[in-house]
Order: C-alpha cells, then sequence, then structure tokens
C-alpha cells in the first residue's frame, strides 16, 4: 500500500482539529516538565511538538512525511524536527517520554513500533498516545465498501489498524509497558466546507485509493459521499465519526 503523498498546507488548513482537539493530551496526560526529553512520533506539522516545547521541554519531533517535516521547521523554527520511520527507531533509553497523536493508526503493524518506543524509553518514562479505536470513521469505510462493489471494483483493504482498548494494552505489555490508563470515547469531527467529506477522503485516503485510476478514484468517491451523506451530514456540515483511543504506559 503506497503511503498517502501529504500535502502540509492542506492538512493545516482543513483538518487543524487534528491538532486542535488534542491540546488537552499534552497538558493533562502527558504534563511535559521543563528541561525533559520528549519524542513526538508522527509529529505532522508540529503544533503539537511546538506546545510540548513551550512548557521548557525538549522535543525532537519524527514524521515519516518529508513534506510534513517541512512544513514543521518552517513554522516552528526553535523545535528539532527529523524526517524518520517509526519503525525504525534507534534510539537506547534517551527520552523521558515519548508522545504521539493521531498517527500510530497508520503505523502497521504495531508491534515493531512500540518496541522501539520501549527501547527509547528510560526507566520510569511514560508513552502517551491517541489513535484512531475500534469503531472510527465506520461510516467511511463502509462508504468506500459500498462505492467499490457498487461499481463492480475489487475491495481495497484500508491501510489503518483501530485497536480495541484491550488489544491495545496487549501490544503495549508486549513491548514491556505497564499500561496505567486508558480512554476510548467518541469525538464527532467537523470535516469543514460542503466537500469537507471528499476532502477528507481524498486526502486521508489517498493511498488507499491509489490503485484506481483517476476516473475510478472520482465515481468512487461520488458513490461514497451519497452513501455517507445520511449518515455525516448535518445540514450545514460533514461530521465524521471519529472515535478515539488513549492511552498511558510506563516502562518500569
Ligand atoms: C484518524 O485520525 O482517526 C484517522 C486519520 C486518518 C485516517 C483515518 C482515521
Amino acid at each position: 500500500m503506497q503511503p498517502p503523498i501529504w500535502d502540509a498546507e492542506q492538512y493545516r488548513q482543513r483538518h487543524a482539529f487534528v491538532f486542535h482537539s488534542s491540546q488537552d493530551l499534552v497538558n493533562d496526560w502527558l504534563t511535559p516538565q521543563p528541561g525533559e526529553r520528549v519524542l513526538d512520533l508522527g509529529c505532522g506539522t508540529g503544533e503539537l511538538s511546538a506546545q510540548m516545547a513551550a512548557s521548557g521541554a525538549e522535543v525532537l519531533g519524527i514524521d515519516s512525511a518529508a513534506s510534513m517535516i517541512g512544513a514543521a521547521r518552517a513554522s516552528h523554527p526553535g523545535v528539532r524536527f527529523e524526517v524518520q520511520d517509526a519503525h525504525q527507531l534507534a534510539f537506547r533509553q534517551e527520552f523521558s517520554a515519548v508522545f504521539s497523536n493521531a498517527a500510530l493508526h497508520w503505523m502497521k503493524p504495531l508491534p515493531a513500533v512500540f518496541a522501539g518506543v520501549s527501547q527509547a524509553l528510560t526507566s520510569g518514562g511514560r508513552l502517551v498516545l491517541e489513535m484512531g479505536g475500534a469503531g472510527n470513521v465506520q461510516v467511511t469505510l463502509a462508504a468506500l465498501e459500498h462505492a467499490l462493489n457498487r461499481l463492480g471494483l475489487p475491495d481495497l483493504a484500508h491501510p489503518w489498524v483501530f485497536p480495541s482498548t484491550a488489544k491495545l494494552a496487549g501490544l503495549l505489555e508486549d513491548a514491556g509497558l505497564r499500561v496505567e490508563r486508558t480512554q476510548w470515547f467518541q469525538r464527532p469531527s467537523l470535516l469543514p466546507g460542503e466537500d469537507g467529506f471528499r476532502v477528507w477522503l481524498e486526502s486521508f485516503g489517498g493511498g488507499w485509493l491509489a490503485p484506481l485510476s483517476s476516473g475510478q478514484r472520482q465515481e468512487v468517491l461520488r458513490e461514497a459521499e451519497a452513501f455517507a451523506r445520511p449518515h455525516l451530514w448535518n445540514g450545514s456540515g460533514w461530521v465524521s465519526d471519529y472515535c478515539r483511543l488513549r492511552a498511558l504506559a510506563v516502562r518500569p
């Protein structure tokens, strides 16, 4: 499966809710301390890395997308950002915290990522994460399946992992982390504009739809939008059925 080609500016302009809605994950779950080293895994355009750095923490933001890292560096010159693959982390007990927001669901398979995170943490260090949880964007997944079937196209497996609380806890424990807190919750999320559903799908689902020709893609988007409208259009905007999963886990 091809990774999506991120348009960092569009991401920031159209999908700012992804980092705005997780500011409390930084303040209330992570509570970064002055001087401590924090790794931000899948930092995107770096807004939350900058929020952590503002508390005095020494933050390294990493992302596999060069376009995201370029945008993060340009906007937050006081924070360190690097292009890195989270499956190949080479840090050894260097961070007192690892943080990740809305990125881990892209990182299949997760066990290699959590093993690297565990090795990166000092003893007593913590992982704070939020990702899509079980049930996330269910209507969107159903809309795509419906559209592909209706148009006689083969099924395309989606590229994400949305674990249940129990599944995530098991993965964290397998990586040698002690799970201290979890929370699953629904977060209906406004996708701004009349074209909000389509823009979201083209942006986040770009890699998923890549095997289709551009003509097929347009037809699939049209069909999927028509299927989703009775569920996600509230009369003035698209509201996606996001489900979030948060966890705090500690390296003993
Ligand atoms: C999410 O943040 O829940 C999400 C992002 C991209 C694709 C699917 C879900």
